[in-house]
């Protein structure tokens, strides 16, 4: 009997990182890691293979389903908000070719090994698209099923991606005669703009607000490019990793939504700068809004309604604002930094 098997593509990443942390530390899983850049030493060699190679190459993904009997796939490789909007025919290969293949190798899998696969995916709040300011201020917190006019090609991939998984999960070969479902169990989350203290961000669009923290951190000027009344809804990273695996291990039966939203908290970007400059006095930030990024930070929510993962999974946020600040990255980032 061969072990049960985790795959996680774009292990490399700023949340692979903290999820190949997690298994390697929690689990009885084998864990496969998988990115076009394997994943560094130390954490590469906690993994049972640390692979480097592409999701668009389907022999590598062949061979790995039949060398590793895979029970869970995390799938995050993706090209982020900011890089998928400037190679827009790149994203939509690898955002949402990469993620056919990878519904194809849960659905091939599962037939062979006679056991369900579930999918994991991180979706985004860039799948919403706010048509303007004020339209964004009065929704205030956004519920799954509104506003569902993404402006990016990222939020247009990561929106088709979620209805892929759910058409896998419940209509799969709806016209076949003896019909056996896919075998695919697809869950999705739908995450904010994550703040990690130990990586920094490439690529997004939430990425002002950690660059804010590990600029002041290391005593580096920032030149914010949103003003300071933009407003997202952000998470610490331990609390993305705790909602990955949260929903990984909750019952078929209790879930109502193949994609769900999940909260934290929501800071304006003057809010942040404030607590920033509170911890850090001599931080050295000016606001110059690029009208292009911040347009696309104005499209996407300030808030999410996250009741359907509370009331289905139990999903709780472990840091608020203040705590995310006092407790995860202010020791944390401070630490990295008097480290280097
Ligand atoms: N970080 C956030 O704020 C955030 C928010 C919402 C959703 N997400 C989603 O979570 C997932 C992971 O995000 P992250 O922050 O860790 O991103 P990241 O950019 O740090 O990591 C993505 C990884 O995917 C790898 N990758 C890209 N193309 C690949 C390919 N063709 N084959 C194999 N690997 C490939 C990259 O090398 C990189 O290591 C993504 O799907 C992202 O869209 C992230």
């Amino acid at each position: 009997m061969r072990k049960p098997a985790i795959l996680i593509t774009g292990a490399s990443g700023e949340i692979g990182h903290g999820l190949v942390e997690h298994f390697a530390a929690n689990s009885q899983h084998d864990v496969v890691a998988l990115d076009l850049k394997p994943l560094e030493a130390p954490l590469g060699g906690r993994c049972t293979a640390n692979l480097a190679g592409d999701i668009l190459d389907q022999a590598l993904l062949q061979r790995i389903a039949a060398e590793h009997d895979i029970h869970e796939i995390y799938h995050l490789a993706a090209l982020l908000s900011t890089s998928a909007e400037r190679a827009p025919a790149q994203a939509h290969q690898v955002n949402v070719g990469g993620t056919l293949n990878l519904l194809h190798l849960a659905h091939e899998h599962s037939r062979r090994s006679g056991h369900p696969v579930k999918l994991l995916f991180p979706s985004s709040i860039a799948a919403y698209g706010m048509p303007d300011r004020a339209t964004k201020a009065k929704a205030g917190k956004v519920k799954e099923h509104e506003f569902n006019a993404p402006s990016t090609m990222y939020g247009c991939n990561k929106l088709y991606c979620e209805h892929l998984g759910r058409y896998f999960t419940l209509h799969f070969q709806q016209l076949a005669r003896d019909r056996q479902g896919s075998g695919v169990d697809f869950r999705g989350l739908r995450f904010p703009g994550l703040i990690s203290a130990f990586t920094m961000p490439t690529g997004g669009t939430s990425d002002y607000a950690p660059e804010m923290i590990h600029a002041a951190a290391k005593g580096a000027p920032y030149r914010c490019f949103v003003d300071e009344e933009a407003r997202l809804p952000f998470m610490a990273m331990p609390d993305a990793i705790t909602a990955l695996t949260k929903l990984a291990a909750a019952p078929a039966g209790q879930l109502r939504l193949r994609t769900y939203n999940i909260g934290a908290f929501s800071v304006s970007a003057r809010e942040l700068h404030a607590r920033v400059v509170a911890e850090w006095p001599k931080a050295d930030v000016a606001f110059a809004r690029d009208p292009a990024r911040g347009g696309i930070v104005d499209s996407w929510p300030g808030d999410v309604d996250d009741t359907a993962a509370r009331r289905d999974w139990g999903w709780q946020p472990a840091f608020d604002f203040e705590r995310a600040m006092k407790e995860y990255l202010i020791p944390n980032v401070r630490a990295f930094y008097a480290k280097r």
